[in-house]
């Protein structure tokens, strides 16, 4: 792993323990931790009930005959979005704002509860008109507008499945992504903000479309960008036409406490993504419950604000709903952190007030390159609060978050979990944990963490070894859509013997001396490239998908920035290599993953090179690759079939 080295972790030796003004006001106590351990599953329990409304009381929690597909408090029935706005309206906090929004030029929206509730019942009559109900799939792909989280909640009101795509995903990326969840409905806009310019999104969803993809009846088409957009008449339809004719009323139902919410893509280390499944009573008690106490959060005076697009599960969880079951006041801001000056963010700090902030450490680590002098021309005086996700965060960074963002004083909790985990899993608890650089630190109350060796074995800190999940927990996923037999194999089969099921993570990790975990990051094909999870084998089949090229082999290199980046090798076809000049080739591939996957995607170098290395079974060695797009000695050649081919290329890259 790149950005958490044991040797920057050994060089920073400070602990932060909570103040005891922090500590007195503080959410979670420390009764959280004895009750989980004395009950686990009816810790889980007592949350749900505690903090959701409930159309239905559960009697059963926990189901884990079917594993491991778990069924969490399955004869209870709930309805999310009822959960995320009508209670807090009927509790007398309809004034509340819900959502404070920034467009990336400027404009500005504050929505409350009550309005925010209108304008879902609203949508969720629109939907229901165009035929949508329970169980039915819609696709989202929009920019971070507030349209986006009422298209969510209006889904989820009607028992319907949302299926997010980001915004940055290509016109391939979401047409695979609508037919493997054969969506009925598309909701897209007309453009959203980014960097200054419009990008088009309506565009997209038509090349999706445009192989007449049958599942598909309409797309609905909030308009945003004001830009040019092609129609087709009786498929398209706008988003303001749709809610105008809609009827203000509509009564949340309730449904299973397992009725699917929502699937998300995650990359895996396969070519194809997974539609990673969760379903609603579970994943609502656990997202409901870090959020409260991982953020601590005071829903009367905090702001909170999660930077993630709400098309990742950070932004499933963390921006839509965790702080609307708890009747946040957040934020929302739609472009780039330097449009139109780099301390945007901090400008949006001051002038919303915000009190938690939530983000990534590829973010921070590029505040940092442009040094303090940006935010410290800001009044960040009403930060208490930092959060951290999606890799590990280097103690360098951490101290500078604090330091330059926190005024030296903020707790920071560094959060690990995942897509398929639904919910934070590993995380320090604000007013109770000794806050240690570096380390995410403790599984949160009713979690239950191993690191286990090759064997399965449990390691002995500080020993390194490979995280698992050894019992399970309320927000997991059920699944992968339409996939039971890659879940079971790619989750469960590395550890699991007979009825003691592990769930296995992809990471690797380290428990130090005070009990502390520490993450390694990936032990598997999946590259961590700015927070976001992509699969070696996805862009390498984008690449050999482009006729120039014979064969492609991708590595995620170390990056100072972004944690990872994407570094190419290719061998062009015998007749191509002529043809083009390597720079042009190069040019030419990057800009055909982008269009493949999407910008994210797109690798920081592609290589031509005329041989990969390979073992003698045929596998291509990509730690060899790794080793030569960080710049270092060659590791161990010996298993080559023919040894010179490193020399070569590492020769022809000098
Ligand atoms: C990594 C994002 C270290 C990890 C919520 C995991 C982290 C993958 C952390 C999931 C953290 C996330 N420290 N590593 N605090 N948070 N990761 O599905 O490798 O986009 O497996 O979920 O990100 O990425 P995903």
């Amino acid at each position: 792993m790149s950005t958490n080295s044991i040797d920057s972790l050994l060089h920073e030796t400070r602990r932060f323990p909570p103040t005891a003004e922090f500590s007195a006001n503080a959410i979670a106590q420390a009764g959280l931790y004895e009750a989980a351990k004395a009950d686990r599953v009816g810790f889980w329990a007592e949350q749900a009930r505690q903090l959701l409304h409930w159309h239905k009381p559960f009697t059963e929690t926990l189901d884990w005959s079917g594993a491991p597909v778990a069924r969490w408090f399955a004869d209870g029935e709930i309805n999310v979005a009822y959960n995320c706005l009508d209670r807090h309206v009927l509790a007398g906090n309809g004034d509340r704002v819900a959502i404070h929004w920034e467009g990336e030029p400027g404009d500005s929206r504050s929505i409350s509860y009550a309005e925010l509730t209108a304008e879902v019942k609203r949508a969720a009559n629109a939907m229901a008109a165009l035929g949508v109900g329970k169980g039915d799939r819609v696709a989202v792909y929009l920019p971070v507008i507030p349209e986006a989280v009422v298209a969510m909640l209006a889904i989820a009101r009607l028992g319907a499945v949302h299926s997010v795509v980001f915004g940055g995903y290509s016109s391939e990326s979401l047409r695979s992504r609508i037919d493997d969840a054969s969506a009925k409905l598309v909701i897209t806009a007309d453009g959203g903000w980014r960097k200054g310019k419009v990008f088009p999104l309506k565009a997209a969803v038509d090349g999706a479309l445009a192989n007449g993809t049958s599942s598909v009846e309409h797309v609905l088409v909030v308009r945003r960008g004001e830009n040019e957009v092609e129609w087709t008449a009786g498929r398209d339809l706008w988003w303001h036409d749709e809610l105008e004719k809609a009827g203000a009323e509509h009564e949340a139902q309730g449904f299973e406490a397992e009725n699917p919410l929502f699937i998300l893509y995650t990359s895996g280390t396969t070519g194809k993504p997974k539609g990673i499944l969760h379903t609603s009573g579970g994943y609502l008690t656990q997202v409901a419950f870090t959020h409260k106490n991982v953020f601590d959060l005071h829903p009367e005076t905090d702001v909170y604000w999660c930077t993630a697009d709400v098309g990742w599960i950070t932004g499933h969880s963390y921006v839509v709903y965790g702080p609307l079951a708890n009747g946040a006041t957040q934020l929302m801001y739609e472009g780039t952190p330097d449009t139109p000056h780099p301390g945007r963010w901090w400008e949006l700090i001051e002038k919303y007030k915000v009190s938690i902030l939530y983000t990534a450490p590829t973010a921070i680590r590029s505040f940092m390159k442009l040094g303090r002098a940006i935010p410290d021309r800001f009044d960040l005086t009403s930060l208490r609060l930092l959060g951290s996700v999606g890799e590990p965060i280097n103690p360098e960074a951490w101290i500078w978050y604090r330091d330059a963002i926190g005024g030296g004083s903020t707790p920071i909790v560094d959060t690990w979990w995942q897509t398929e985990t639904g919910a934070i899993m590993i995380s320090a608890l604000p007013g109770l944990t000794t806050l240690k650089p570096g380390s995410a630190q403790v599984p949160i109350p009713g979690v239950k963490i191993d690191i286990l060796g090759e064997d399965g074995t449990r390691v002995d800190p500080p020993q390194g070894g490979l995280l698992v999940v050894s019992e399970p927990w309320p927000s997991m996923l059920r699944g992968i859509w339409g996939d039971p037999e890659r879940f079971r194999e790619t989750y469960w089969s590395r550890f699991s013997k007979a009825d003691d099921w592990r769930y296995f993570a992809g990471d690797g990790a380290h428990v130090d001396a005070d009990g502390d975990i520490v993450l390694l990051g990936r032990v598997d094909d999946v590259m961590n490239v700015s927070g976001h999870r992509l699969s070696t084998q996805e862009i390498e089949s984008a690449l050999v998908s482009h006729p120039i090229v014979a064969e492609a082999a991708v590595v995620g290199a170390a990056d100072e920035t972004t944690g990872q980046a994407v570094v190419a090798f290719v061998i062009l076809r015998s007749d191509q290599e002529a043809a083009q000049t390597v720079d042009e080739a190069s040019t030419m591939l990057r800009a055909h993953v982008t269009g493949q996957i999407g910008a994210i995607a797109r690798p920081r170098q592609v290589f031509v090179v005329a041989e990969l290395p390979k073992t003698r079974s045929g596998k291509i060695m990509r730690r060899l690759l790794q080793d030569v797009a960080e710049g270092r000695e060659l590791g161990d050649t010996t298993t080559l079939t023919d040894a010179t081919v490193m020399q070569i290329i590492t020769d022809k890259l000098k």
